[in-house]
């Protein structure tokens, strides 16, 4: 028999200030229930130029890490799309930071949205082939739209990490899965600019379609339908894109299941609707949300669709193990969102517009006053 493999542990972070959206529409003279409703978003996390994708990821990976699981990592798979060098990987500093081994193959992944999700393929394959192994999956971003853009309500920051081992505590994941890439321009961020660019509504209309793409192939694979899942977790730029996802196939559901399904979405989206988009992390953010909200019970399987624009999608499964609430801490969790303040929107901009400087040298940052171990002193 084949070794179980899939998410053993996961951690979060996201810094320790937010911003109400109902005062984001105010200022920008919308109504309050877009944002609330139409876009399905009440926080979003502020990032401070104290905090980047390293820093974000080694305060999430360091809430699942002890000494022993540190000597024991392999390799350390680091997806973003808002890294700090072109050429050397987060996951260097990263691996330097958390004080791991030297003898760690440490990457950087990128492809959008999805880049922890390959890297969480390729982790759960490695540990197939070497089941004492663990490896340690980041999905860690900043979502930067500008001032004023569309996208701005759907902004957002933080960091997931995953500790992906053999017999996990939280997820088994299946080997099968479903992906699909195209050449497509709903969403990108040329090397020059520290925005994204991105044409709205096309780029939700591309998620929707590679969403039913995969979903039909991993279908046709498997020979499973709907009927086979508890739950359907989504990556969720904004909370009322996976709703939109779900409600595309739930008519396929008998009337129980549809109550169901909905049920364990709305506890998907909870933790995600207080934060925003975390580009790599939202997928599992949202499965930490399902975890840490809903009702699961061992043995129920969860689907998770993955999508990246530019544009890659995946679907893929796993089954829930019964100690799943051993795989991350609830406590922490619960406090680092609990114990954010809120910002007013002048706050929001100033922040937003007081990012570390590309071309100034010995630049001292203030020192943050957020609740987090690692952050940017200088440079
Ligand atoms: N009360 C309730 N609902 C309201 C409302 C009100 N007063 N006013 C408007 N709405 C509803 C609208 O009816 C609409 O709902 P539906 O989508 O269900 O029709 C919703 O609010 C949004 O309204 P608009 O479409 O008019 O909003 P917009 O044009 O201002 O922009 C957006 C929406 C295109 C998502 C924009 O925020 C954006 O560009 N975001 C960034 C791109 C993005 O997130 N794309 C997602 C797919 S790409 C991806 O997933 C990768 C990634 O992470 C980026």
């Amino acid at each position: 028999m084949s070794v179980k493999v899939g998410i053993d542990q996961i951690g979060f972070y996201t810094p320790d200030q937010y911003l109400p959206l109902a005062d984001l529409a105010v200022a920008r003279g919308d109504d309050p229930n877009k944002y609330l409703i139409g876009i399905g978003q009440t926080k979003q996390a502020v990032i401070p130029p104290t905090q980047d994708v390293v820093t974000m990821a080694a305060n999430a990976a360091e809430q699942i890490l002890s000494d022993t699981t540190k000597s024991e990592i392999a390799m350390v798979l680091f997806g973003t799309e808002s890294g700090v060098d072109n050429s050397k990987a987060s996951a260097v500093y990263l691996a330097h930071l958390l004080g791991l081994p030297t003898n760690t193959r440490a990457i950087e992944v990128k492809q959008a949205c999805y880049g922890a999700t390959a890297g969480l393929q390729i982790a759960a394959d490695f540990v197939r082939v070497h089941p004492a192994a663990k490896v340690l999956v980041i999905g860690a971003d900043i979502a930067r739209y500008g001032l004023h853009s569309a996208g701005e309500v759907t902004q957002g920051g933080g960091a997931i990490a995953m500790m992906v081992t053999a017999n996990p505590r939280v997820l088994t994941l299946d080997a099968v899965s479903s992906y699909h890439t195209e050449d497509v321009m709903d969403f990108w961020r040329p090397v020059y600019r520290t925005e994204a660019l991105v044409d709205g509504r096309y780029s939700t209309n591309v998620y929707l379609k590679f969403f039913e793409t995969v979903w039909q192939d991993y279908q046709r694979q498997t020979g499973k339908t709907i009927a086979d899942f508890t739950a359907f977790v989504f990556h969720l730029p904004f909370t009322k894109m996976g709703r939109k996802g779900l409600r595309q196939i739930l008519p396929t559901a008998s009337a129980d299941q549809q109550a169901s399904l909905t049920a364990n979405f709305e506890a998907s989206q909870e933790d995600n609707r207080n934060v925003g988009n975390l580009y790599t992390g939202s997928l599992y953010l949202s499965f930490l949300s399902l975890l840490r909200h809903g009702q699961l019970q061992g043995g129920e399987t969860v689907g998770f669709f993955s999508y990246g624009s530019g544009a890659e999608g995946e679907f893929f499964s796993g089954t829930v193990e019964p100690t799943y609430r051993k795989g991350f801490a609830e406590a922490k969790i619960a406090a680092m969102l609990d114990q954010r303040t809120a910002v007013t929107v002048d706050e929001y901009e100033e922040l937003f517009n007081e990012q570390l400087p590309n071309d100034a040298e010995d630049v001292r940052l203030p020192v943050g006053t957020e609740h987090a171990r690692y952050y940017l002193a200088g440079r």
